[in-house]
């Protein structure tokens, strides 16, 4: 089926989609984990619904060796694998079909005379399919390379500045940069060979379903927007855990740590998804205008008050289920002795009117008990009268969890007389969820994006003076880390909720995380 085709099919109940021009996709990275895991899985998919041209075609680029038939079979195993599990039909046909259009480009990061060849094979499979030679670039490299790759692109006359036809975008992938000045830095070479409508900063937390659908719960329910403030809020809780380690990527987070991997990007997105005021209009611009905001109005962190306010963690080996965790400092390409942090936890505010002095916690970490991404937003307490007071009460506080993977869904804890002569009071949830809803799991979020990018809609990437304001934040609370390093990293055992003193952090306000 064509794109054009699947527009025209799309059901009155779902939203319309719109697949791009046909356009070549550069990977750069393509030998690796989130080319193979992700973004090849979800370009596969978005071929099979009809939403990306048969004229489209893929170029993996990175320096291992490989030919386009050997990147066929590794990205054939690794697709079956993400299909199998999402439960999704695909043909044989199909993935011949798509196969077809996958090539491999073997090139360094640095070196002019690979991109001068690259262009002729990306000009050479425009001229072959008779298209305009429309190009994605997708950075999935180690983010060490980032900054040679656009230069190398620029040079080689591949970025297209100004020009709409054939147009270039570029995609780059997170952290984008490791500090506020490194970001600053990356930003300005992007900017000296992209304009800022090409270029699409991307943290896949924005394309899943349940971010999208903060706005939607805010801003389309009437109910919401009144009590959501410090009026009715006494604290908002956002928790990223996940259950596996590092695995194969020590190399990479031993540099990085929970702060620049997790809070800096995806945390700070929920955040201001969660604080954000009304945005004028449902446009790229207003949106991030909006979260830009929000950023800007967190309360800084300074060095030396990083102790009082932020834990950090790194796991330890344990035996989880029956196995084996071996602890984070024995992953291999992991020093032996690294202060690297696997977990973090924090009290922010922010200081605008709405949320004033209302703290927000955050955490998130590796090898916890269980893969979870949840806000909670925690009301204030009913007044103690009447039922919340012995000996009925005390009563818990309702809170509305917004359960943003796995088991996709929202729900209300609200108090509920038990049947009976007695007046007994019990916690119950009121529970949507997205699976028994809609019946399928959302889309994974790669597909999302990846069409949003080749369709030129920014709206759900990050902008460059978004990704300043959360490093504005987030660098000094990294600066205040490494004063004291050794100290300041305290340990808990793998599958376990990270170290007793980030239930100190929460406890000291009087309040308990919202899971355990
Ligand atoms: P990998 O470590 O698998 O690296 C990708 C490729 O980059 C490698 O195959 C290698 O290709 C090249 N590379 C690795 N290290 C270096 C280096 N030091 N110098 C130059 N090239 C290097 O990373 P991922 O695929 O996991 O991640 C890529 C990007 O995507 C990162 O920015 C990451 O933060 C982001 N990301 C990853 C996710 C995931 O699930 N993996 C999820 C969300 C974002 P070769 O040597 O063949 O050139
Ligand atoms: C990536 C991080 O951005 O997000 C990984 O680099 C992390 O460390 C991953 O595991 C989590 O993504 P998801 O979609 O599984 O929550």
């Amino acid at each position: 089926m064509t794109a054009k085709a699947a527009q025209q099919r799309t059901t009155s109940g779902e939203s319309p989609q719109v697949g791009p021009e046909p356009f070549t996709l550069v990977v750069f990275g393509a030998s690796g984990d989130l080319t193979r895991r992700k973004l090849l899985p979800a370009i596969f998919q978005l071929r099979c619904r009809g939403l990306l041209s048969e004229k489209s075609s893929i170029v993996g680029y990175a320096r291992s060796d490989n030919t386009d038939e050997g990147f066929r079979r590794q990205l054939r195993d690794s697709t079956r694998d993400f299909l199998a599990c999402r439960d999704r039909l695909a043909d044989e046909k199909s993935w011949s079909d798509f196969a077809s259009r996958v090539f491999y480009h073997r090139g360094s990061y640095d070196n002019p005379s690979d991109f001068a060849s690259l262009r002729q094979r990306i000009e050479a499979l425009a001229a072959a399919d008779n298209v305009a030679g429309n190009c994605v670039y997708y950075l999935a490299t180690a983010p060490a390379v980032f900054l040679p790759i656009v230069e190398q692109l620029g040079r080689a006359g591949l970025a297209r500045k100004g020009r709409s036809v054939p147009w270039a975008r570029i995609v780059i992938e997170k952290p984008f940069g490791r500090d506020l000045q490194s970001a600053r830095e990356l930003n300005e070479c992007v900017g000296q060979v992209f304009d800022e409508g090409q270029t699409f900063r991307i943290d896949h937390y924005l394309g899943k379903e349940t971010v999208q659908n903060i706005m939607v719960l805010r801003f389309a329910n009437s109910i919401f927007e009144h009590i959501w403030s410090h009026d009715y809020i006494d604290h908002v809780q956002i928790t990223v855990a996940e259950s596996l380690g590092v695995g194969a990527r020590g190399e990479y987070y031993d540099g990085a740590g929970a702060l620049r991997d997790i809070v800096q990007n995806h945390m700070m997105h929920l955040l201001s998804l969660v604080a954000m005021e009304p945005p004028v209009a449902l446009t790229a611009e207003a949106i991030r205008n909006e979260k830009v905001k929000v950023l800007s109005a967190l309360r800084p962190i300074p060095p030396q008050c990083v102790p009082s306010s932020v834990v950090r963690g790194q796991y330890t080996s344990s035996v989880v289920d029956g196995v084996e965790v071996p602890a984070y400092q024995q992953t291999a390409n992991v020093a032996k002795d690294s202060h690297t942090e696997t977990f973090v936890a924090l009290r922010l505010y922010v200081d605008n009117w709405r949320w004033t002095e209302v703290p927000f916690y955050l955490r998130t970490g590796k090898c916890l008990p269980r893969r979870c991404t949840e806000i909670s937003i925690h009301f204030k307490d009913v007044p103690q009268v009447l039922f919340n007071r012995p000996p009925i009460g005390p009563l818990a506080p309702n809170v509305l969890a917004i359960r943003v993977q796995p088991d996709e869904g929202i729900s209300l804890e609200f108090q509920v007389k038990v049947p009976g002569p007695a007046m007994a009071i019990k916690p119950l949830n009121m529970d949507f969820g997205y699976a028994d809803s809609f019946e399928s799991a959302p889309p994974e979020a790669y597909e999302r994006l990846l069409l949003d990018a080749a369709n030129g809609d920014a709206t759900l990437f990050t902008r460059s003076d978004e990704i300043e304001a959360a490093w504005k934040f987030v660098s000094p609370v990294i600066e205040g880390c490494s004063v004291g390093s050794v100290e300041g990293v305290f340990e808990y055992p793998a599958g376990t909720w990270g170290p007793t003193q980030a239930d100190e952090l929460i406890q000291a306000d009087g309040k308990t995380w919202h899971f355990d």
